[in-house]
């Protein structure tokens, strides 16, 4: 791994909204790419995602965490309270929704240290569980969270019908 000492993960402000949609939109390509089973942005889903964003910047059980080096965003984690399905027990889990490192910084420990910013925020609130859901195909990312510690307990299944 390469140097991180130049990293600094901080909570999302208002400004960073720009950044924070690049690399979502990056994100959602990133995995419509790996399989095109996979969802793709809606017209309008800049906007809504911003909206989502900056809804979760002003609730204090979830964080938009983003990670800069020299004073560019370039990756970003958002974080949130997990819901039980509904007839299930609610548990003390936080759900990591998305986490993304622009291309050009990846490998380099920044994933790691949004993920861990997350988790720590969980931690915070005195959650005792985290979920996220991993592609299939993307390999690299399952293998990135299991070096944090996580297992697979769920199969998403698929099938067209036309
Ligand atoms: C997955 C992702 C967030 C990882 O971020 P990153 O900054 O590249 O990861 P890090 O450098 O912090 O790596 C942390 C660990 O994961 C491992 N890892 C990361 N990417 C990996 C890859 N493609 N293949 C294998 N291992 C990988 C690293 O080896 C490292 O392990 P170590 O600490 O034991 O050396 C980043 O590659 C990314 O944005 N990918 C595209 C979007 C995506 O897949 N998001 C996750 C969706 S579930």
């Amino acid at each position: 791994m390469l140097d991180t000492g130049s990293v600094t993960v901080r909570r999302a402000r208002q400004e960073d909204l720009d950044a924070i949609v690049a690399l979502w939109v990056e994100l959602v390509e990133y995995h419509h790419n790996l399989d095109c089973r996979l969802w793709e942005a809606a017209e309008d889903g800049t906007l809504t995602y911003r909206e989502w964003a900056l809804e979760s910047m002003g609730e204090p059980r979830a964080a938009v965490l983003v990670a800069e080096v020299d004073g560019e965003v370039v990756g970003f984690a958002h974080a949130l309270p997990g819901r039980a399905p509904a007839s299930m027990r609610e548990r003390a889990m936080g759900v990591i929704a998305d986490v993304c490192v622009a291309p050009g910084h990846r490998n380099r420990g920044v994933g790691r240290r949004l993920a861990e910013a997350a988790i720590s925020h969980f931690v915070e609130q005195g959650m005792t569980e985290v979920m996220l859901s991993a592609a299939v195909g993307n390999e690299g990312a399952v293998r990135f969270w299991r070096s944090l510690g996580f297992d697979p307990i769920l199969y998403s299944m698929h099938r067209p019908l036309a």
